[in-house]
């Protein structure tokens, strides 16, 4: 057992921080004999530093990042911050002064992971960040390591627990949307402004790290494929529930038929209740991966909040510090597939089509004539009449995204479609 302590730099004191900064001392003994030394907490950076941060040694707490990681004697910094800017600077100094890093932030591996890997790569450094996705659940080290061997072919999951305890709210108690969204602001579950989850940009990130681990290749949040699902509505869900089904928003990470080309896409989708992602409830994450060996594998646990995060940051930290002893490093980024990220077109799915019709004979066979046009086969359909207007709900066989959009747009201009009420995916079957 060595003496000398590993010296870690904390940066970010939050919700994660606080934390991460109180496991490492309540749990040090055990730290200490699962890694092989003492880690000792040698900086705290934030950005109000006369804030009263229980449990921490004000002696520690600094506003200058940047001298704490250029130190010189810190071996891991733990960036908790958030954000673009300055952690992507504060993180690789951190590597150019011979530390290693952990980081959470999901936003900047999305969009600067393969520079942030090539900097440790060529520092000799570890980047680790387990909870940069799902937070507690381990799902990057298991996709990166554990499933090295396999092939995965898909990676779907619920990866934004304020999105899915709404429309779990909507699903469970008929709620519309915007109710659903104030109650959960009121109990904590959505920020003030809830843009970043509703909007789906927070999965679209985690949908992009998950994208590159899984296939091998660099997937940017910018390819990542994103609606949000403030449109979703309690007419949906009923309809939904009529075929079997409930609404969630998945991040769906999938390698085409043939193997050339891989797409990543965030979206408010029905699945069956039968799936096992369906069950997933409240501010839950689950992430379902398919791969050619192992199977169906389903990842599940608490995706966010202060203690599941720093549990994700410790294991990193454990990790990252063992591989300082053996003067090892761990996997970096493997990219080497290097395969086309397809455009949103080219996916291939099923969709639940709402229309507003006429209610007379003829506009049944003149929709089908649109579908049919497109090469989009119909599964089921089924006719609703109210006062001269009809809803019309088409559900279809799988089509790609390109035809059912073009499908769409053909249906508007018939002067029978009032409106085309909601387009939704089927996904899971
Ligand atoms: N919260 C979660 O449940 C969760 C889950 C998974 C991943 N994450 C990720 O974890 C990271 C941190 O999230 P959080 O919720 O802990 O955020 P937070 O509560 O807002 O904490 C951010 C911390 O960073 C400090 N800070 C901000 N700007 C700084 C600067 N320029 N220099 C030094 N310190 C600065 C703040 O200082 P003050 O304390 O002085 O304001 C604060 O301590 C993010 O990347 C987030 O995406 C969070």
């Amino acid at each position: 057992m060595r003496t000398r302590p590993l010296k870690v730099a904390l940066l970010g004191c939050g919700v994660v921080g606080s934390e991460v900064a109180r496991i490492m001392t309540t749990h040090a003994d055990d730290l200490t004999a699962r890694i092989g030394a003492p880690v000792e907490l040698a900086g705290v950076a934030v950005r109000r530093p006369s804030r009263v941060r229980e449990g921490i040694d004000p002696a520690l707490v600094t506003t200058d990042a940047t001298a704490l990681v250029k130190r010189g004697d810190i071996d891991v910094v733990i960036e908790v911050i958030g954000g673009i800017e300055p952690a992507r600077t504060l993180i690789t100094t951190a590597f150019e002064h011979g530390a290693s890093v952990v980081s959470a932030n999901k936003a900047l591996l999305a969009q600067d992971g393969a520079a942030l890997h090539a900097a440790a790569e060529e520092h000799g450094r570890d980047l680790y960040y387990e909870a940069a996705v799902a937070g507690a659940i381990p799902l990057i080290r298991p996709l990166r390591e554990s499933l090295a061997g396999d092939k995965i072919n898909r990676v779907m999951g619920i990866v934004n627990g304020t999105t899915n305890f709404i429309l779990d709210k909507m699903d469970t108690t008929g709620a519309g949307y915007q109710e659903a969204l104030d109650e959960a602001t009121a109990l904590g579950y959505a920020e003030a402004d809830p843009t970043a989850d509703v909007e789906g940009f927070d999965a679209a990130a985690k949908a992009a790290i998950l994208a590159g681990i899984a296939f091998h290749t660099r997937v940017r949040f910018d390819d990542v494929y994103r609606e949000g699902m403030a449109e979703v509505t309690a007419a949906d869900f009923a309809s939904a529930k009529e075929m079997g089904c409930t609404i969630k928003l998945l991040a769906i990470c999938e390698r085409a038929a043939d193997g050339g080309s891989v797409t990543a896409r965030v979206h408010p989708a029905m699945i069956p209740l039968s799936h096992p992602l369906a069950s997933v409830r409240g501010a839950y994450n689950a992430v379902f991966v398919e791969s050619d060996a192992a199977g169906q594998l389903m990842f599940y646990g608490p995706g966010a909040g202060g203690s599941p995060t720093a549990s994700a940051v410790l294991g990193d930290l454990v990790a990252v510090c063992r591989n300082r002893l053996s003067g090892a490093t761990g996997p970096g980024e493997s990219a080497y597939a290097a395969l086309p990220v397809s455009p949103m077109g080219d996916v291939v799915t099923r969709y639940h089509i709402s229309l507003d019709v006429a209610d007379k004979p003829g506009v049944l066979a003149q929709v089908a004539t649109v579908f049919a046009e497109h090469g989009v086969s119909i599964d089921t359909v089924r006719q609703q009449g109210k006062d001269g207007e009809a809803s019309l709900v088409v559900v279809t066989h799988r089509a790609s995204d390109a035809s059912l959009t073009g499908t769409v747009e053909a249906l508007r201009k018939l002067d029978t479609v009032r409106g085309v009420a909601s387009i939704m995916r089927v996904e899971g079957e």
